[in-house]
């Protein structure tokens, strides 16, 4: 009989977002300061604490497993990494996965199909050389194209994240759903979240879905289908395309209730909650003590749980928390 982990108030709990490394490539818009203070190499936890951290959680009931970052394929050796987890596949995890920037590809897209990935999430918010280069700050956007050419060419699925920007990529919405249609992949729209101070006011920005959604819906009739991944998206099936579009709504439609995940930071914190301030530090209990001293640091991450994040739009241009999306790895 398989572990099972359930939090405080009942939610059971089968999803580990790990990130790998606060470094990225990109400095997206409302992901980033332009320029970033990065961890020390000391404070990271190694591969192979990760790996360690990975058992556990897994032999505790986590059955799902995706890796994040900041971009996790800038991480040096990241495929031992994702071998190493891979190896739990069919045997007690059911899922590992990625979701990354796109930009290294075409150098990892056939090791993760070897260990056994099959589909990953690619962030993409334009199709536009000059407005990718604009929001992700200096981005080139051919690299990506040549990667989700190398992700396809190793058969693995796609799925685009499109965060929707207002002003800056609200235009680009309907033409990307059709072009993910011909590529073969699926999009999800997501609302843009107060993480970390990023230089820019995400008020201005910010575009609620539901107004997205009805602007699809006149062109394409969209129908709510009730495949779930296990993440937040909600998906709708879209009427003339073959294509899946999931919508991400944490503040116009909070998804807290039936939340299932936990993330792990790449400094070894387990945040209970993208949303909020509170987590439990596992990397000096590892280091001092060993693997088994972090057992019931995990129950104890398990009971503080919140019941929902509390982001908030239209209150001035202030961050809800102070960390920012790549520590924690959305
Ligand atoms: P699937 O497994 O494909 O459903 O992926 P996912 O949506 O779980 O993962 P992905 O990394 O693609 O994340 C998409 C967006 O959802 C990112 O902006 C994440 O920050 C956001 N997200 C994921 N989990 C949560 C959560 O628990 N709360 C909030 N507010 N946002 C989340
Ligand atoms: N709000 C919403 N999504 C964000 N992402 C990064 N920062 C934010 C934010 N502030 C997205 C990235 C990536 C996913 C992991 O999170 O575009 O697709
Ligand atoms: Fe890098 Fe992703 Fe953040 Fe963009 S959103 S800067 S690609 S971690």
């Amino acid at each position: 009989l398989r572990a099972t982990m359930t939090d405080g108030l009942g939610r059971r709990i089968s999803y580990l977002r790990i990130s790998v490394t606060d470094r990225c490539d990109l400095r997206c818009r409302y992901c980033m300061a332009e320029r970033m203070q990065f961890l020390p190499k000391n404070q990271v936890l190694t591969l192979e604490e990760i790996a360690l951290l990975a058992d556990l959680f897994i032999a505790r009931g986590i059955d799902k497993i995706r890796l994040t970052g900041g971009e996790p394929l800038v991480r040096r050796d990241i495929g031992d990494l994702v071998r190493r987890i891979g190896r739990h596949l069919g045997q007690g995890l059911r899922e590992l996965t990625l979701t990354t920037n796109g930009t290294r590809l075409t150098d990892h897209a056939e090791m993760l199909a070897e260990a056994g990935v099959r589909r990953i999430n690619v962030s993409l918010d334009s199709l536009n050389a000059d407005r990718f280069a604009h929001v992700t700050r200096g981005g080139k956007l051919d690299q990506v194209l040549a990667g989700l050419d190398a992700a396809r060419a190793a058969g693995l699925a796609v799925k685009i994240n499109m965060v929707a920007l207002k002003g800056v990529n609200e235009d680009e919405i309907l033409p990307m759903l059709r072009w993910c249609d011909t590529q073969g992949f699926d999009l999800t729209l997501i609302e843009t979240m107060p993480l970390g101070e990023t230089g820019e006011d995400r008020t201005d920005h910010y575009l609620p879905l539901t107004l997205v959604a009805d602007r699809i819906d006149a062109q394409h009739a969209l129908t709510p289908v009730a495949d779930r991944t296990g993440g937040p998206a909600r998906y709708h099936a879209v009427d003339g395309l073959n294509i899946r579009l999931g919508l991400i709504m944490p503040l116009t439609r909070n998804f807290c209730a039936d939340c299932n995940r936990v993330r792990m930071t790449c400094e070894g914190k387990i945040f209970m909650c993208l949303g909020h301030e509170d987590h439990v530090d596992f990397k000096a209990a590892l280091r001092n003590d060993g693997i088994q001293a972090v057992q019931p640091l995990i129950d104890r991450a398990l009971r503080l749980k919140p019941a929902a994040h509390d982001f908030r739009i239209g209150t001035g241009e202030r961050a809800a928390t102070h960390r920012h999306m790549s520590v924690t790895g959305g």
